[in-house]
């Protein structure tokens, strides 16, 4: 019985869940893109599809197999400024949103409509990056009270004290960070601190899945104090 219980512990609950990188276009045939594999965040929408919880996955791109479940509705956004509109869209209806993706943080000013050509003689391509959406950031400023909001800290060095700047200025619930200068990318397991305006609890090194099912466990903890 306990162990049917807990297993339904986001009965009910709506989660939005973000997940693998946004490729941002250059031109038809070239885009801007990162190593981020998908993993953590397919995980993290298991884990809350097995917890009970309706679930919606958005999706950029992923190196690995996307879920097959009925409590898992899946949207794909290839690129931030969807990704952006798909969660807005997403979230209002959700008790709670985790990004896990890997969002680009530059998109090229000017997407050319026709393949770029080298000139002649041209040795230099200069591109003029703009800022694209802060999604967390955005979310987080105009969550309801009842609404959690979790990002990721993806650092290679100074983690925690970049994850904790991370976590005022983006106005998250939780921070889960990670340090990605080591064999985090398309690996199966992460090491990570989850950081909140409580303190910090620092995770072992574990699978990726097993992390998901703890983030799912605190969401259930923190969704339960909200409905209280
Ligand atoms: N994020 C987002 N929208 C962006 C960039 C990042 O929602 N345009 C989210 C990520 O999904 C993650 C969190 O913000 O949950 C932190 O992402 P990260 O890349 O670690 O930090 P940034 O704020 O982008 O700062 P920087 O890359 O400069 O360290
Ligand atoms: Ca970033």
């Amino acid at each position: 019985e306990q162990h049917l219980r807990s297993q339904q512990s986001l009965r009910g609950e709506k989660i939005v869940v973000t997940a693998g990188g946004t490729l941002e276009p250059i031109d038809p045939v070239r885009f801007i893109g990162n190593r981020s594999s998908g993993k953590m965040g397919i995980a993290i929408a298991q884990a809350a599809a097995e917890a009970g919880a309706d679930v919606t996955l958005i999706y950029g791109h992923v190196t690995c197999d996307l879920p097959d479940n009925r409590k898992i509705k899946l949207i794909h956004a290839s690129q931030a400024e969807q990704m952006a509109s798909s969660v807005k869209e997403a979230f209002r209806k959700s008790n709670c949103l985790i990004m896990a993706a890997a969002v680009a943080d530059w998109q090229s000013a000017k997407v050319a409509d026709h393949k770029l050509k080298k000139q002649l003689g041209q040795t230099e391509l200069n591109l003029k990056l703009v800022r694209t959406p802060d999604i967390l950031a955005t979310t987080a400023a105009d969550k309801r009270s009842d609404q959690l909001v979790i990002g990721f800290a993806a650092e290679t060095n100074d983690l925690l004290k970049n994850a904790q700047v991370k976590l005022q200025k983006k106005g998250a619930d939780y921070i889960i960070a990670n340090d990605v200068s080591k064999d985090v990318f398309g690996s199966d397991q992460d090491q990570v601190t989850v950081i909140s305006r409580q303190g910090q609890d620092r995770w072992p090194r574990l699978s990726k899945s097993e992390i998901a099912q703890k983030i799912i466990a605190l969401v259930a903890r923190e969704l339960e104090k909200r409905h209280d």
